[in-house]
């Protein structure tokens, strides 16, 4: 099943209500139908947003509206008070929610773990408010998280109603998924317009993804997502102690996020020491990305293959890399900086920088 029927599929899907919801920087694909529900590209867009389209709180317990720092166990149940805010707007504008479109952890918005319950209480009031959960499964599934094969069942007592699955389902090869239940199943059937794309369930792409499958089985990949990544992940914290520019690392299994900062207090994104960073990383030998509103969080998505010595080379290059970028200008632990300021979103900004 192609990606063009995953982005066609759901859309129309939702659109038989007539409301959507993304969350703020989120990326879900290319088509315009899903261009229009993904902030990362629509907000570059004069009138990009569709007013179809709501959008809640990026739920980033780090530098989000609300944060751990403030909010303790709470955050969770925060950011799912926003998003039952946003279908009361819906209401109020006289119009129903059709779905609530969200990753299981924000991969483009900046490497965001879902905080604790906040997709379980989320799911509830979308369902309460009639519309069904899609969860977006193409960065985060596979096993990724290493102990399990997809990203949501890191929340508890969750299960969406239709999940899109892609990129890793066929190691490189164009082939990508939608699941649902029986009974959206059914329901999108008796609309009429059936589905059919040329190259949908055909053979080769088929087998590629069988393969895959038993690749992750045979070599027992989430086993090493788990493992790997937990010393990826411990080796990354250690760096956080001697590097003032790492202000936050996070993350579970091979998705991993470290978050540049200017200032840990102020938390001041680190834009161009990212961009140096990933520049001077590229020469080493390692390919990584810049996500986030400030493209300032290092993105550590390494294949499901990589392993301890793969990690420790990756952080020693990063060692060293860090410390040049700190030599040519020195980051502060602390400080009460005056240029910096909070924007809508509880996000922090210099003049310098933005
Ligand atoms: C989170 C997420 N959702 C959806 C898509 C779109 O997938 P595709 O390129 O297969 O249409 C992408 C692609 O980068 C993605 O990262």
């Amino acid at each position: 099943m192609s990606s063009y029927m995953q982005r066609h599929w759901n859309v129309l899907l939702a659109r038989s209500s007539s409301s959507q919801r993304g969350k703020r920087r989120a990326y879900h694909g290319n088509l315009s139908t899903s261009t229009d529900m993904s902030p990362m590209k629509f907000e570059k867009i004069i009138g990009g947003k569709k007013d179809y389209v709501h959008v809640a709180a990026l739920p980033c317990s780090y530098r989000g509206l609300f944060t751990t720092e403030e909010y303790g166990i709470e955050v969770g149940q925060r950011y799912a008070e926003n998003v039952r805010n946003v279908i009361d707007k819906i209401h109020t504008q006289e119009r129903q929610l059709a779905a609530f479109f969200a990753e299981s952890m924000v991969s483009c918005g900046g490497q965001v773990l879902l905080p604790k319950g906040y997709l379980a209480q989320v799911y509830k009031y979308v369902r309460q408010a009639g519309g069904v959960c899609v969860a977006d499964e193409v960065q985060t599934g596979f096993g990724r998280v290493g102990k399990h094969m997809w990203a949501f069942e890191l929340q508890e007592d969750v299960c969406p109603d239709i999940v899109t699955i892609g990129k890793p389902m066929g190691n490189g090869h164009p082939v990508a998924a939608v699941v649902t239940t029986k009974e959206i199943a059914r329901n999108f059937k008796g609309l009429g317009v059936s589905y059919f794309n040329t190259y949908g369930g055909n053979p080769v792409s088929m087998a590629i993804a069988n393969a895959v499958l038993e690749v992750i089985e045979d070599e027992d990949l989430l086993t090493n997502a788990d493992m790997v990544g937990r010393k990826l992940l411990d080796a990354l914290q250690e760096l956080k102690q001697r590097h003032p520019l790492i202000g936050d690392v996070r993350g579970v299994g091979f998705f991993i996020g470290v978050d540049l900062v200017k200032d840990r207090i102020t938390k001041a994104p680190a834009t161009e020491e990212a961009a140096y960073t990933i520049a001077r990383m590229k020469q080493e030998g390692i390919l990584l990305n810049a996500e986030g509103k400030y493209e300032n969080v290092l993105k550590f998505k390494p294949p499901m293959v990589f392993n301890a010595e793969n990690a420790e080379s990756l952080v020693k290059k990063l060692d060293v890399i860090l410390t040049e970028v700190e030599n040519k200008k020195p980051c502060r632990e602390s400080s009460t900086s005056s240029d910096s300021s909070s924007s809508d979103d509880g996000l922090v900004s210099t003049s310098s920088s933005n």
